[in-house]
């Protein structure tokens, strides 16, 4: 595929609403980055998002036991402007989708998989509360980042079945939630345990009044809830086990971002279908 002239890449991030900040930084070469540094703290957020994907190698070597992501199939679910799948797809895998609920993110992404040439990757618009599993198969590598403390309580069970069942190898999972200090601090509100005792807050998103291009326009958030549920630490891991899972492993990197606690809220998961 041709590389793209910096004119066609001007031309085609005007047609992207250009008055929403970009989530994630990309530079498209010609001296052209999706977010600058002018950005000020959009700027600071998009370059810290690719931490995440700075743990890959050590995740794929420590265990998957592989040294890339050469030949494998990856599922990226709320996947944004694509930051992540771009990654594994440069880094040889075989196949990588990714799939978000905003059309808006699924055409940046798209766009930036053209700019660089990739064609192992592809984006499309889905609400990850209602995929449907059987047809999109299994994956070696799953990633779901920033996106399941986005969800209504209703979807809880249903979409962690999701990822288990997609998920053929290794799922890498971000999400906060809940404990106490994090009730005070972002003013969840109690929930009723779910079917099978499985406990968590709720975390108010959107106005309860407000319509539904105000949700959508709220980028990073839930697509039309208003409420999301923030499952206990406990009840996430017990859900994962009872689920199948059979390696569960908490990571504690990124190295701190402010405190030890909320570094603790905010954590990173790798759960494998098979005992180590
Ligand atoms: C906080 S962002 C995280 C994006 C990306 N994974 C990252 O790590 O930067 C949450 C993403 O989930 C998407 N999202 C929220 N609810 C969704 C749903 N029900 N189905 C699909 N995508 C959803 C949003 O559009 C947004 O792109």
């Amino acid at each position: 595929m041709a590389a793209m002239t910096a004119e066609e890449i001007r031309q085609g991030l005007a047609k992207l609403e250009p008055n929403v900040h970009w989530a994630h930084h990309f530079d498209l070469g010609h001296g052209i980055e999706t977010v600058s540094p002018e950005a000020g703290r959009f700027y600071r957020k998009a370059i810290g998002l690719n931490e995440l994907g700075a743990l890959f190698p050590s995740v794929l070597r420590g265990y998957m036991g592989r040294s890339s992501f050469t030949g494998l199939r990856c599922l990226d679910l709320g996947s944004a402007e694509g930051a992540h799948s771009i990654m594994m797809a440069q880094d040889g895998a075989h196949e990588v989708i990714g799939l978000d609920g905003r059309q808006l993110y699924v055409d940046r992404a798209s766009f930036v998989a053209k700019a660089k040439g990739l064609d192992n990757v592809r984006f499309g618009v889905a609400d990850v509360r209602s995929l449907d599993v059987a047809s999109l198969g299994q994956f070696d590598f799953v990633l779901c980042s920033g996106l399941l403390h986005h969800l209504n309580k209703d979807a809880f069970l249903g979409f962690t079945r999701s990822l288990f069942d997609l998920t053929g190898d290794t799922l890498m999972l971000y999400t906060h939630v809940s404990s106490e200090w994090v009730a005070n601090k972002f003013k969840l509100t109690p929930s009723e345990p779910l079917d099978g005792g499985y406990t968590g807050a709720l975390y108010q998103e959107h106005e309860e009044d407000s319509t539904p291009e105000q949700r959508i326009a709220q980028v990073r958030a839930s697509l039309d809830n208003v409420y999301s549920f923030w499952a206990s630490e406990e009840s996430l891991v017990k859900r994962f086990v009872d689920l199948g899972f059979r390696s569960i492993v908490k990571l504690y990197e990124p190295a701190f971002q402010k405190t030890f606690i909320e570094r603790v809220f905010r954590g990173i998961w790798i759960l494998r279908r098979s005992a180590p």
